[in-house]
């Protein structure tokens, strides 16, 4: 079988961005990405194994992947997580191994990480006021995130971004705080508008179209615009006297599925070719009915094949049957 070609969609688009959800639990219960306050999570033995994931990432790696983003829920509750990105790193084949994390756990994890191989992470954090951290995430742990971005300050990523969802009437006043924030530190804020997802409280006028972000900063200080790879999901800016950038993921007002080279693994096995996209392929059973690393070739492209060529605009995205954010993993 040739193998070149599998992660090449019907639109001429190729995959080399992995991102592996290794768990659906979460420390935390973010408005904007968990159905409800008491969702179910899965029970062990339907999530993957790292034996698992690693026999899968491997393949991937074959067939052309050289990023591996690891997401959850949240990446650092699952046992043992060090020890699965280290394996990742010992398969010697990837450029790049990154993680999304909400950061709570970094402090005690973020020197083994990059010791063991993790190249940088991505923290979501949307606000700096420790009342409304509780408000949007229903916990306290406002202390612990910023506890885990200093030490993640001091560990020596290659980079540090920091994820803000802008809600309107939740975070929008607080853009420039973060900008500030970033004043003196390697870190890269990036402005997210807010995606639609089941029950997930979106609502179109919660939405801010980045343009307007960009707006509101220029006011106070120009934009340098920063060449990002033709694959990136954030427009990226350097500002004058800064240390940190700020940057725009435009998923709404913007999309960018013409450039995208992602591709998704599910905690619980399935291979899923858009984050917008209900049709996923699930590896699982026939991974554990003994499938062969050619039939497990075979159907990751056939979830490569389902892929669209962009996602459905607004009004049509927020009606769509597809799984919550949390067991995506963004
Ligand atoms: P980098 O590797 O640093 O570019 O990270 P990333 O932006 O791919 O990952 P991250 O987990 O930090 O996600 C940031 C935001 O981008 C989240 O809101 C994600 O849901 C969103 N995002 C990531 N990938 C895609 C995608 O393929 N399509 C869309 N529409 N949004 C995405
Ligand atoms: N809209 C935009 N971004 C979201 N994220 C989670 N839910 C949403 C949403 N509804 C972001 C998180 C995290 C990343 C994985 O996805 O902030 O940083
Ligand atoms: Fe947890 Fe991240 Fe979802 Fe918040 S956005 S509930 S931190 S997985």
């Amino acid at each position: 079988m040739s193998i070149s070609h599998v992660l090449t969609d019907r639109f001429g688009r190729t995959h080399s961005y992995l991102r592996i959800s290794v768990t659906d639990r979460c420390n935390l219960r973010c408005l904007y990405c968990m159905p409800h306050e008491d969702m179910p999570f899965s029970p062990h033995h339907e999530l993957l194994t790292y034996e698992e994931l690693i026999k899968i990432a491997r393949i991937f790696t074959r067939l052309g992947v050289n990023k591996i983003r690891i997401t959850g829920g949240e990446p650092l509750v699952r046992k043992d997580l060090p020890s699965f990105i280290q394996q990742l790193k010992e398969l010697n084949t990837l450029q790049l191994i990154a993680m999304t994390s909400n950061g709570i756990l970094l402090e005690e994890y973020a020197k083994t990480l990059k010791t063991v191989g993790l190249n940088g992470v991505n923290i979501s954090l949307d606000t700096l006021n420790q009342e409304k951290f509780v408000n949007i995430s229903k916990r306290n742990q406002f202390d612990q995130v910023m506890a885990g971005i200093n030490t993640a300050l001091d560990t020596g990523f290659d980079f540090i971004k920091i994820n803000v969802v802008v809600i309107a009437g939740i975070n929008e006043d607080e853009i420039l705080n973060f900008v500030d924030f970033v004043k003196d530190k390697p870190l890269n804020v990036r402005f997210i508008e807010y995606m639609p997802f089941k029950n997930n409280k979106w609502a179109q006028g919660r939405m801010i179209p980045y343009r307007e972000i960009k707006e509101q900063i220029e006011t106070h200080y120009p934009l340098e615009a920063i060449q990002s790879e033709p694959s990136a999901v954030a427009k990226d800016y350097a500002l004058v006297g800064h240390t940190g950038t700020v940057s725009f993921i435009s998923s709404m007002s913007d999309s960018f599925c013409g450039t995208c080279n992602r591709l998704r693994l599910t905690a619980d096995g399935h291979v899923k070719s858009c984050l917008f996209h209900s049709s996923e392929i699930s590896l699982k059973e026939p991974l554990r009915d003994g499938a062969s690393d050619e039939e497990i070739i075979g159907l990751i492209q056939q979830a490569v094949l389902l892929k669209q060529e962009a996602h459905e605009p607004m009004g049509v995205l927020e009606k769509v049957d597809n799984r919550p954010m949390i067991t995506i993993g963004g």
